[in-house]
């Protein structure tokens, strides 16, 4: 949306991915402790977002309250505490009778909960889609839109209706950010079939990207879904995984306990030169521009004519990869941005190991673990 919120890609953490439906007030708080003491919020990270099942009932005049035994000091009070940290607090609502997880959803109450959240001070709404039965999504998510513009606090939308009705064609003026993909879970290379239903290894749900880079940009983000850095992967397929989301200018909502992190984890969703490449002022997303023996090349154009280069290594071997910089320019034909090395000569810097690695007068080589990155930053 164009109201100056989400300029750049989104940050923080939210339950879902590794709490499920087990929310009460006390991991929120935590999480909101971990996210300031782990250095996650120097780094950016600012959204505590609390997925499904934090609902209790609605009272007699519609209004919901939360689960009781769950969040006993309310929602406002939580909202102050994560506010006194300096972070902002997300909820999760559903634009149908019921969310996913069976609590009561926002259909026919869609002003009434935008008014609540207000109260509540909540900064940011996930707006799933389940049990939406006769209902069109855009303008089942316009109505919320509406409901939290009359509510009057600016709340970050983030559609989730998993791209079945292309929500990059409309999601631009509707909300901040869309789903783009089902459910992301921590495996590589893998897809699960539930029927009508599928969830999404990392590389699976990275293809689906393809084609959509034109609809993103500063306030309005197409979502791969959230991280799952630290929840199982080895180091390496964690590392490919936020590299290539942050390549792709994603939010980044990390999914991960984050007060029993490994130092390896920190290191992964901590590095700055990385964020930067996610967080970059032109918000263009990268794109797909080489691909040979299980290794993709991917180049994103950043602000002062900088480029970052990825070379992901899909396979199960290492692999040696090559890059001469003369075989350049490429031009972007979304950002007109030139990548020339005949023309100018840029410095190389590598972002995992964070050193130098020379300029583009010498063609680039390197080995890519298996599942795993090399991840450049070109400056002029
Ligand atoms: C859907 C969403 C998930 C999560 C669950 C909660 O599956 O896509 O991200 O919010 O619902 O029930």
């Amino acid at each position: 949306k164009y109201d100056g919120l989400a300029l750049t890609p989104p940050m923080g953490w939210n339950s879902w991915n590794k709490f499920a439906c087990n929310v009460d007030e006390k991991l929120i708080k935590e999480m909101a402790d971990a996210l300031v003491s782990s250095g996650m919020k120097d780094a950016g990270y600012t959204y505590i977002n609390i997925d499904d099942c934090w609902h209790g009932e609605r009272d007699a005049q519609g209004f919901i309250h939360p689960n009781k035994d769950r969040f006993p000091s309310g929602m406002k009070a939580l909202a102050d505490y994560v506010h006194s940290k300096g972070l902002k607090l997300g909820i999760y609502s559903d634009a149908g009778s019921q969310t996913c997880g069976g609590r009561p959803g926002s259909r026919g109450y869609e002003f009434q909960d935008a008014q609540q959240y207000a109260s509540w001070g909540i900064d940011y709404l996930k707006y799933d889609w389940c049990n939406t039965e006769g209902l069109k999504a855009e303008g089942a998510y316009k109505t919320m839109t509406a409901a939290l513009q009359k509510a009057g606090r600016p709340v970050v939308l983030s559609i989730c209706e998993w791209g079945n009705d292309t929500p990059w064609i409309w999601g631009q003026t509707v909300g901040h950010l869309w789903r783009t993909t089902g459910d992301i879970y921590n495996c590589f290379d893998c897809i699960e079939d539930h029927g009508t239903w599928k969830s999404f290894g990392v590389m699976a749900i990275l293809d689906k990207q393809e084609g959509l880079r034109q609809y993103a940009g500063p306030g309005h983000w197409n979502d791969p879904d959230m991280l799952e850095v630290g929840n199982g992967m080895p180091a390496n397929e964690d590392r490919a995984h936020f590299t290539m989301w942050s390549m792709l200018a994603a939010p980044l909502i990390t999914g991960n306990d984050l007060r029993k992190m490994s130092k390896e984890t920190a290191d992964i969703l901590i590095n700055r030169e990385v964020l930067a490449v996610n967080q970059d002022k032109l918000g263009v997303q990268g794109f797909k521009y080489a691909s040979k023996d299980s290794v993709e090349t991917w180049l994103k154009p950043l602000e002062g004519g900088k480029w970052a280069v990825t070379f992901l290594n899909r396979s199960r071997k290492p692999q040696t990869v090559g890059f001469d910089w003369k075989t350049t320019p490429v031009t972007d034909d979304l950002s007109k941005q030139e990548l020339n090395a005949a023309k100018t000569t840029y410095k190389v810097r590598n972002l995992w190991t964070k050193k130098d690695a020379g300029t583009t007068k010498k063609a680039f080589a390197a080995t890519v673990p298996a599942h795993d990155v090399v991840m450049l930053l070109l400056t002029k």
